[in-house]
């Protein structure tokens, strides 16, 4: 077994093969494809295309939305688990869209590595980046997959450059592309001193996997005509000049990040990538927690909710919480300790999604994500343990930048609106307020699209046709602070402050200056645009 990071003693062997990770990418850059893929050589689904497939029976669940297919973007996050030779690959899909960054961060608060994947032709796009940022915050290690390669793309020097130079990030070639575009045909292995072919009359087929003995094999030039041959040589010898070599802690450090160049849709490259997730990436890690870190491989079992699905599947009207496992072996019908409410909660229609299905699981490891379906008791940010109060850091709730207030267009359903409110809050699809004075809700988002979301899940999911208006409101703070003050301040702007879905005071307000006069004016009350969900 490859050593530990951090000098750790060796993980029990089922907790060491479990890989947890995410794909973060530009929407258009491939990763649909890629994770099809994945599930194809996970055994998981038995043909691609399944994963994109229109027909309600073969919907996956991140892809269970209307709003999602029309528009093409991943508006839901859910895990994927499969197995890949000797390893567990348990694979947390992010929302592609921009306005869907708080439900992303939270995601990537549940994984150990990220995969990145860019377009041979297009190089770090805005979202790469921004999502990449998010990533370089927990220094989660990240492998990049340079995809598309197929098609006429980019100098792979540029690539490289581009990563490192927008990235702030050092990158190490695990493989090197053979011509490009039409004249591409396959990749280097540069880890591995092989030779990988692509096959373009089937774009199910895997690579053929050719064994050499470094860049002067004979062998090379049976497969490679002579032009790209010496081409490869000359980049090979530069790269290895220029760019630093592998090293794995570089890697775990997320300093450094290996490429490999392939093309998903061929699904060239992405058994490399599989094989260097097992191989190099990560372990189930060490996690923050208060008030002390929690290591995979406590004998006992916790875990924390990062993301809470309503009505996955209308129906069971059912939620999901979706819960990373931290550390032990949970078996079925377990008694855990919620802890914010202090309650035993038996656990016992857990379930893993296994592609397409979910799943009743009978056990699951530290690193594992499972789903507990549940009544609302389980919320973003809630830990799960055998009996300790600990409490996992790092799990934010953004305030929200985007407010607007809504109304039924049925006057008879205002009672089932604020259910159906409460429920998307829990979620952690939107905020919501209730101000202190007047009736009505005021709905706070990060991206305008969430509103139309929203609104489509209302009425899709309980039947309430809603309407969003332009609130008279723009921005909102969470307020704290010695109660004899806080009551004090509430009582002269009553009409400025509302209450969140856990009962907190948030102040709300038009103008960035209202935030900093109160900030001034008031030193014992701290207003914040962010809360630690728990
Ligand atoms: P995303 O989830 O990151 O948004 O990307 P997705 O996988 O949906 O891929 C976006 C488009 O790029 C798709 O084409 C897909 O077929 C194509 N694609 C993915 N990988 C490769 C590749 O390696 N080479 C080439 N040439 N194309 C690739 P589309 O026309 O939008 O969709 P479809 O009609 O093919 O389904």
């Amino acid at each position: 077994m490859l050593d530990r990071a951090h000098n750790l003693p060796a993980l029990p062997p089922e907790i060491a093969r479990r890989r947890t990770f995410a794909i973060i990418s530009h929407p258009d850059a491939g990763k649909t494809t890629l994770t099809e893929k994945f599930l194809l050589y996970g055994g998981a689904i038995q043909m691609a295309g399944q994963v994109r497939a229109k027909g309600e029976a073969r919907r996956t669940r991140s892809d269970f939305m209307q709003m999602e297919k029309d528009r093409g973007i991943s508006v839901s996050a859910s895990a994927m688990s499969f197995e890949f030779g000797d390893y567990w690959f348990n694979l947390v899909d992010t929302p592609g869209h921009s306005d869907f960054s708080e439900d992303t961060y939270r995601t990537l608060t549940a994984v150990d590595a990220a995969v990145m994947v860019i377009d041979g032709a297009k190089g770090v796009e805005s979202q790469t980046q921004k999502l990449f940022e998010v990533c370089r915050l927990r220094d989660l290690p990240i492998l990049t997959f340079c995809n598309k390669m197929d098609r006429e793309s980019r100098d792979v020097f540029d690539i490289i450059d581009e990563i490192q130079e927008n990235l702030a990030i050092d990158v190490t070639p695990a493989s090197w592309p053979i011509g490009i575009g039409r004249d591409f045909l396959g990749a280097y292995d540069m880890l591995h001193d092989r030779l990988e072919l692509m096959d373009r009359t089937d774009r199910n087929t895997v690579a053929e996997s050719i064994k050499i003995e470094g860049l002067d094999d004979p062998k090379l030039a049976e497969h490679i005509p002579a032009p790209l041959l010496e081409k490869l040589r000359e980049d090979v010898e530069m790269a290895r000049e220029l760019l630093p070599p592998f090293s794995r802690q570089d890697f775990l450090d997320g300093s450094l990040t290996p490429i490999w160049f392939g093309s998903a849709i061929n699904s060239f490259g992405v058994q490399e990538l599989m094989k260097g997730i097992g191989e190099f990436g990560p372990e189930p890690q060490v996690r923050p927690a208060e008030p002390r870190a929690v290591s995979a491989d406590e004998t006992k079992v916790s875990g924390f909710v990062f993301k809470v699905q309503a009505n996955m599947d209308p129906k069971h009207r059912d939620r999901v919480a979706f819960v990373r496992l931290c550390s032990g072996h949970f078996k079925r019908g377990m008694k855990l300790t919620h802890v914010r409410s202090k309650k035993p909660m038996a656990i016992s229609n857990p379930v893993m999604f296994l592609a397409s299905d979910r799943e009743l699981t009978e056990e699951a490891w530290a690193g594992d994500i499972i789903g507990i379906p549940n009544h609302g008791q389980l919320r973003i940010g809630d830990a799960l343990t055998e009996g300790e109060m600990l409490r996992f850091s790092g799990i934010p709730s953004f305030a929200p930048e985007l407010l607007q207030s809504v109304r039924s267009t049925d006057p008879m359903k205002g009672k089932h609106l604020e259910k159906a409110l409460m429920q998307f809050a829990e979620e952690g699809a939107a905020k919501v307020f209730k101000p202190m004075i007047g009736s009505g809700f005021i709905v706070g988002v990060v991206g305008a699209l969430q509103f139309e979301v929203l609104a489509s899940r209302i009425e899709l999911e309980y039947g309430i046709p809603v309407r969003f208006e332009p609130s008279q409101f723009t921005s909102a703070r969470w307020i704290t602070g010695p109660q004899d003050k806080l009551n004090a301040f509430m009582n002269v702007n009553k009409s400025h402050m509302a209450t969140d879905h856990d009962g907190d005071t948030v102040y709300l307000t038009r103008l960035k200056w209202d935030i900093d006069r109160v900030e001034r004016d008031q030193p014992d009350l701290t207003l914040s645009a962010t809360k630690e969900m728990l």
